[in-house]
């Protein structure tokens, strides 16, 4: 069974805990939590306060991506604040072997993500070290964008070079993610389903979050 991680960029903010509530008695897997820093991406979101409050609120996998630069001078704070898995971005990290080191020397399942134009020979040489791989299918930094088609075939090359490689890594895939989209990137070998506004701009979590197993 796939893994559903909404992600609260698109949650109600003026009330955090009853929407965190309302997607674990939804049925939610995880929490994705989009860490964005307004220079990697050109906006900011939110950093290890609201990964604090998301702990408490919930009992969830709390899965941070970070979409920041040199995470490392943060990745501590945010092991404090409960983060349970972490992903860094390639693109993002000048050391990225010793960034992923980090987050395992916290007991953090570690993963990197990759923008839509960043191949996947970048992570050919770390493939030992990780735990999940993200792949992102809209450019980051805003919920709501249109997925990006390539992705479909970049995440089908992952896997073959997961398998290649006796990599368990997971795939999780990231942007534009709906009932019309969650079936091909799961039949490319995707297992971890990030969505924001698909879950969180309708009414009714629980049959939201149904009908994208459903679809899977
Ligand atoms: C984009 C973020 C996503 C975003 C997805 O930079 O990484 O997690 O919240 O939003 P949707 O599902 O609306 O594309
Ligand atoms: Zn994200």
């Amino acid at each position: 069974m796939g893994i559903i991680a909404p992600s609260i960029l698109s949650a109600d903010f003026t009330r955090l805990g009853e929407e965190l509530i309302n997607i674990e008695q939804a049925g939610a897997d995880w929490i994705h939590i989009d860490v964005m820093d307004g220079q990697f991406v050109p906006n900011i979101s939110y950093g290890p306060i609201i990964v604090d409050a998301c702990k408490r609120a919930s009992n969830l996998v709390l899965d941070v991506h970070l979409m920041i630069e040199t995470p490392d001078l943060i990745i501590p704070e945010f092991a404090r604040a409960g983060a349970n898995y972490i992903s860094v971005h390639q693109e993002a990290c000048n050391h990225l072997h010793r960034s992923l080191q980090l987050i395992k020397s916290f007991g953090i399942k570690a993963g990197v993500a990759l923008n839509p134009a960043t191949p996947l020979s970048s992570i050919e040489w770390i493939v030992d070290q990780l735990d999940f791989v993200l792949i992102m299918s809209v450019n980051p930094g805003f919920g709501g964008q249109n997925f990006i088609e390539s992705s479909i075939t970049k995440i089908k090359n992952l896997s073959k070079m997961l398998k290649e490689k006796n990599s368990t890594a997971i795939i999780q895939v990231d942007g534009g993610i709906n009932n019309s989209t969650i079936k091909s990137v799961s039949e490319a070998g995707a297992t971890s389903f990030v969505a924001g506004s698909a879950i969180f701009n309708t009414e009714d979590y629980k049959e939201t979050i149904s009908s994208l197993r459903q679809n899977m």
